[in-house]
């Protein structure tokens, strides 16, 4: 190990959400935060010392995109995934949501439906709702052993005329799947039967677990890579979220130009100095730092499976193939929704995600967040031994 993921660093004071705004949204400040996805890990030096770089000139005017700005993502996925992808598919994007938010309003019109499969991440309901189109729930499925999956069944008969759009995240927060070739391939087949625009939220894609591979919905076949749009983000990969920096591949030239258009209309395309640099870095050197870090979270994911297992039975996992997040069934404590969330907050003061956030069938659930260092999750592993 060249980089220390066990290291401690205290982030309060700094802004930081999942520390300072805890208040805000747990009504105390006092609680072990494993909440907001980012991590506790230190971005990596080597994108640290590029923005130091850059702070050496004096000047921060308008800047534009550094010239291997998006040739360093298509290095990165040809590396990584095998997968090759036209400079002239790649556009940018100020943050994840944002882009969805664009392709909706570029490529939807008011009223249309778009697809959401809950449990999700929260601002999939608003950024449809948010924009007037109607939102159309096919909650996945728990299988017995505690595995999602997508409904097939009910999702051909929840489309009709008005249905213009699906939305997924691959891999899928908070549940951990890394949706397979196979899925992803009838996900598409339904697509193309029925005109739908896949647009696939992927800022977790460098987060999967072996066996688990991530599959770009794009990288599919040519049918089904004209029907769908991929926003993601090395963000989440590097700890370097509050630079608001992603991209989008549009493969569809009609989509692009329309999603450009509304981009240009909100003058949203500029980005900013410190993103750029980052973004790039990232994607040029992080590649030996990434495999540690994947590493580590792995070893973390098996501690918290075990030691539930071993200490409290009552609390269930599902297999976190992909993300830093784990999807945590209360159920078998015989508590309501609202007693675990009070025991979780009040008595064992920590502050997870609470999964009705999610959609309804989050209920009973809570996210934990596990990328941090594994001191932290120990502590607070032995806090959630009052449930058992
Ligand atoms: C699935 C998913 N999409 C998007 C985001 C946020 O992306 P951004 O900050 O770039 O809008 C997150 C952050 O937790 C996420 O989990």
């Amino acid at each position: 190990m060249n980089y220390n993921f066990d290291q401690i660093i205290d982030r309060r004071g700094t802004n930081a959400i999942k520390y300072d705004k805890m208040d805000f949204f747990f009504g105390r400040h006092d609680l072990q935060p494993l909440w907001v996805a980012d991590m506790d890990f230190a971005t990596p030096s080597f994108i640290l010392d590029a923005l130091k770089q850059r702070l050496t000139h004096p000047i921060l005017g308008y800047t534009k995109r550094p010239a291997g700005f998006f040739q360093s993502y298509i290095d990165w996925a040809q590396k990584r995934y095998n997968w090759t992808v036209s400079s002239d598919w790649l556009d940018f994007s100020p943050g994840v949501v944002g882009a969805l938010a664009i392709a909706i309003l570029s490529l939807t019109n008011e009223g249309d439906k778009i697809i959401i499969q809950p449990p999700v991440y929260p601002p999939f309901f608003n950024a449809v709702k948010g924009n007037n189109r109607q939102l159309v729930l096919n909650p996945l499925i728990k299988d017995e052993d505690g595995t999602y999956h997508m409904n097939f069944d009910q999702l051909e008969k929840l489309i009709d005329h008005k249905t213009k759009m699906i939305l997924i995240a691959n891999p899928h927060n908070p549940v951990g799947r890394v949706w397979s070739k196979e899925t992803l391939e009838k996900l598409g087949e339904l697509a193309i039967k029925h005109n739908l625009i896949i647009l696939s939220d992927d800022i977790h894609a460098d987060f999967t677990y072996p066996p688990h591979k991530y599959t770009p919905v794009i990288s599919l076949n040519d049918d089904i890579a004209q029907q769908s749009i991929i926003v993601t983000s090395p963000s989440k990969t590097f700890n370097i979220a509050g630079l608001s920096t992603s991209i989008v591949i549009i493969p569809n030239k009609k989509f692009r130009q329309q999603f450009q258009k509304k981009m240009h209309d909100m003058h949203l395309f500029l980005g900013n100095i410190f993103g750029n640099i980052a973004f790039e870095t990232a994607y040029r050197h992080g590649e030996a730092w990434l495999n540690e870090l994947l590493s580590y979270l792995q070893g973390n994911i098996e501690f918290v499976k075990s030691y539930l297992q071993d200490n409290i039975p009552h609390i269930k996992t599902t297999t976190t193939e992909g993300t830093f997040l784990m999807w945590l069934d209360f159920s078998g404590t015989g508590l309501s929704h609202q007693q675990i969330k009070d025991h979780l907050i009040n008595d064992a003061k920590l502050a997870l995600n609470d999964g009705l956030s999610f959609g309804q069938n989050g209920e009973k659930h809570f996210r934990l967040n596990i990328a941090t260092p594994r001191k932290n999750l120990e502590t607070a592993l032995e806090k959630l031994k009052i449930f058992s």
